[in-house]
Order: C-alpha cells, then structure tokens, then sequence
C-alpha cells in the first residue's frame, strides 16, 4: 500500500507538472485572473457548482497575500517557486532515507495493540529526556520532518538533545498491519480516533517509557494528535501520570465552530453527506477521487494556483496560508501527505461539528442504545485529564476556533499556558511547516519543553 500511496502521489505530481507546464505557456493569453480573489472559492469562480452545496463560508479567514492588482507577478513566482522544488529527491524518499540524508540516526520500533494493530514508530536517538511527537487527521510521523532541518520539529528537538519518537495512528502509511485482519476488510477500517486514543497512545507510550526505563515523557500532540490525547487521558485515567507535558498544536475537541466546508459537508443532515461519503471510499479516506475532485473546483475554483495547492486533499481539509507557505517544498510535502485514515475518523468529527459536544461515536439509534445505554453517546470527561497541558492556537485556523479552544480550556483540569500564535493568517498546517515556525512556534514550545 505504501507504493500504491507513493505511486499516487508521483501521478499528481506529475500531471500538476504537465498542467503547470501546459498552462504556463498560455499565460498571457488565458482571462484566468480572478475578479473575486478574496472571496470564496479560493481563486475563480465556479458559480455552476456550489449551487446547492449549502457552505459556510462567512468565518474563513482566506489567504489574502494575493489580491487584484498582484496577482499574475504572485502566480508566476509560485509556479516558478514549485517547479524548482519538483526536482528535488526528498519527494520520493522515506523518512528514515530523509533522516538520514540530514545526518541524524533513526530507527524504526513496532509496538502491538491490544486489539492486534502493529503501528511503526520511528525514533530519532537522543541522551535528552523522551518527547512523543503524535500527528493529525491524514498525516504520519513524517508530517514532523517533511518541512526540512531547518525548521522541522523532530531535527529542532534533537539538535535539544531530546530524545525524539513519532508515532503513527492505525490506518495510516506506516501503520496498516493487524494481527489477524487486512485493510482489504472493512472491519480493519472500523476506527475513529476513539480507538487511537484508547489503545495506540497508550500501547506506543508504554513501550517508549519501557525502552527509555522512565516512568514519564513529554507529548507533543497536532490536531488529531491532540484529540486522542484528550480521549486517552479522560477514558484511561491512569496514563496522566505518564505524562510530565502536553502540548497541544492547534487542539481539537469542541468542534461547535469549526470552519472547514469539507467537513460541514460531511456533518450529518448535510444532503450529500451520503453520496461523499460513498465517493470518498466506504471505509478509507482514498486520496484522489471524484468527491475531492468536485470539492477542489468548489473551494478553489479553476486555473493554475488552484492546481498547485488544492490538488492536495489536506488543503482542502484545513486550508492554507500563503504568507507561510514554503511553496518550493511543497513537492516535497505533497510527496508524503495525505498518509491514509478510515472514513470513520471524518464522520467522528463531523458529527462533533453537529452536536457542538466532545462525546464518544454516535451509531444512530438502536446500536447507540445497546452500546451506551442512553440515546446519546457518552462525553469524554475531561475533568480526568490532569496531565499539564498547553494550547497552542490561532485566530484563523479553520479547524481550530479560538471559541472552541476557549471551551476546551476551561473544563481541562491542569492548563499550564494558553498561547495565540501572533500572526493572523497562521493556518492549522503551519503549526507544522510554518516557514517562520522557529520564532512563532519553536521558541514558546522549547522553553515550556526545557521547564518540566
Ligand atoms: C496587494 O498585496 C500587496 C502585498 O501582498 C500589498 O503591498 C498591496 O498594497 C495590495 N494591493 C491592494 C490593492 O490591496
Ligand atoms: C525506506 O527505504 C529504505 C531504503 O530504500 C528501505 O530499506 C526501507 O525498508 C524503507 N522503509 C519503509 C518503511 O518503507
Ligand atoms: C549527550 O550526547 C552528546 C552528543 O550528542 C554528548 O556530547 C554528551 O556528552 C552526552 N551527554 C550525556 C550526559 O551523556
Ligand atoms: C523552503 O524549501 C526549500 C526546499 O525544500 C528549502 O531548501 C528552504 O530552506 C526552505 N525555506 C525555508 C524558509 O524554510
């Protein structure tokens, strides 16, 4: 599977190339530029196909580097910016071949569920004390090394002398091995992030604690990364104690606020929830398909930018920010994201987006009875988590409201530091690949990392 996902990946590059290349020549003569730039979708208009759609998209804070009277000099640097990173060879290595590369040791470690997923963790061996780097909704352990060593969070924390394991989520690329199923079966796909919290965190924290013969480590979780943290800590009590930190980057629990279309299209209730869901792939989250297809020219609209970023299903998810945006390495991005995640995961947060609540997975009716014995499905108690936590956030996250963030604050039991990244258009995968990641991240995370 991970050639199928390399593979698929290697096919968009290189038709995004042989469109960039086609398209550019036309330049001067194609009425591409948009009237509307500002205003959803992204980059054009697309009038006949958001229709009956329902969006809402009045919240969004949308990338407003460029505007009317920039925008065929800002089109011509990005495209000229991603071409010259579609050489580089980054795109196709794996992350231990990239660690590597960038002069760091890195060693791969398996560790079983207790309900029979082997999920691969990889480590980067350091004398400093264990951080557990955990990734978001479509990502992996290389989503904390894709953006380079100069600012990629796993070599930043190394060069600390901190001991550096990145865990990976069933499903997901590294991870879609099973004692007894295979991802052939739908029952292997048969997960939300309920399951990664209650089994995956604590079978991977477990072992790197038994590895390092410590009793504690420091957690660093994004988005998703979070989310299982929070199911973790409030379903199994006892792992807090395990934990001296966390750090939440761009939290998710309360999802009353969330802004991003494709996910309110998918809330159920939404009239397409069905048939995208069905074009989605019933159990996995497939990377390029019709339903992407069509959410691509609905937000982004047509032409050559919306080519260059929208072709990746994680901007679609959770937007993007020119100011910050590396464009030259985002070939190199794209070559390692999306990592694969089960439908089930998607539906788990739509249905927090409907319900406005932080609760356990809702099956309908009579199975939600039989399960949890009320109509509705248990909330996470999250008086329980009593680890130290911090909160990392940013105004114009469209996963991550600040409302939301403000809600999650204040029932956690032990918030140590709220933080609101000061850069408006920060966006929920900057807190990965921010080009200034060093000084609007790295510099708050490492002084809260050295202080516990
Ligand atoms: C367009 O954006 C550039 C920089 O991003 C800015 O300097 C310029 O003033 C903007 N122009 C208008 C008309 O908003
Ligand atoms: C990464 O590449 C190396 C060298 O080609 C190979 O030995 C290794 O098995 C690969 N790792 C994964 C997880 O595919
Ligand atoms: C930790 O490793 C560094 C080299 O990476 C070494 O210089 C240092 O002496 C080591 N410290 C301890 C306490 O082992
Ligand atoms: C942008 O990406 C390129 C290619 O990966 C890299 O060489 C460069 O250092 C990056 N720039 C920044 C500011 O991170």
């Amino acid at each position: 599977m991970f050639e199928r996902a390399l593979f698929l990946a290697l096919v968009l590059l290189c038709c995004e190339a042989q469109n960039v290349g086609l398209l550019s020549s036309t330049l001067d003569s194609t009425p591409h530029v948009v009237n509307d730039i500002t205003k959803p979708p992204i980059f054009q208009k697309v009038s006949q196909v958001s229709g009956d759609l329902s969006l809402d998209l009045k919240g969004i804070i949308l990338p407003t580097l460029i505007n009317d009277s920039n925008v065929l000099e800002l089109t011509d640097q990005i495209i000229s910016e991603y071409n010259a990173g579609l050489g580089n060879e980054d795109i196709t290595l794996n992350i231990s071949e990239l660690v590597t590369k960038y002069g760091y040791p890195i060693k791969r470690h398996q560790v079983t569920t207790k309900d029979g997923y082997i999920l691969s963790m990889y480590r980067i061996p350091n004398n400093g004390s264990a951080v557990f780097l955990m990734h978001g909704l479509l990502g992996s352990s290389d989503d904390f090394v894709v953006a380079g060593p100069e600012t990629g969070l796993a070599y930043l924390l190394s060069n600390e002398g901190y001991d550096v394991w990145m865990g990976n989520s069933r499903g997901n690329k590294h991870s879609r091995q099973h004692l007894v199923l295979d991802p052939s079966q739908s029952a292997f796909w048969d997960f939300s992030w309920h399951e990664i919290g209650c089994y995956d965190l604590p079978a991977m924290i477990d072992y790197v604690l038994q590895v390092t013969k410590t009793n504690k480590l420091k957690y660093v979780g994004h988005s998703q990364g979070t989310t299982s943290f929070f199911v973790m800590a409030s379903e199994r009590p006892e792992y807090n104690s395990k934990i001296s930190l966390m750090v939440s980057l761009a939290p998710v629990a309360f999802l009353g606020h969330m802004k991003s279309p494709i996910i309110q299209l998918l809330a159920p209730g939404n009239p397409l929830f069905h048939s995208i869901l069905q074009s989605l792939g019933v159990n996995e989250v497939l990377p390029d398909n019709s339903a992407s297809r069509i959410l691509k020219r609905v937000l982004c609209g047509v032409g050559l930018l919306a080519e260059i970023i929208c072709s990746n299903l994680i901007f679609l998810f959770i937007g993007f920010d020119f100011g910050q945006l590396n464009v030259t390495n985002l070939p190199v991005l794209y070559g390692h994201i999306p990592s694969g995640a089960s439908v089930k995961q998607i539906v788990h947060y739509a249905q927090g987006v409907a319900s406005g609540d932080f609760r356990q997975f809702d099956y309908g009716d009579s199975k939600t009875l039989d399960l949890y014995e009320s109509n509705v499905p248990p909330s996470y108690n999250l008086k329980n988590i009593v680890a130290p936590v911090s909160l990392f956030y940013s105004e114009a996250d469209w996963f991550t409201d600040p409302r939301d963030v403000d809600k999650l604050y204040k029932r956690l039991g032990n918030v140590i530091d709220v933080y609101k990244v000061p850069y408006e258009q920060f966006s929920h995968l900057d807190f990965l690949i921010a080009k200034d990641f060093k000084t609007l991240i790295y510099s708050r995370l490492r002084k809260l990392l050295n202080n516990v």
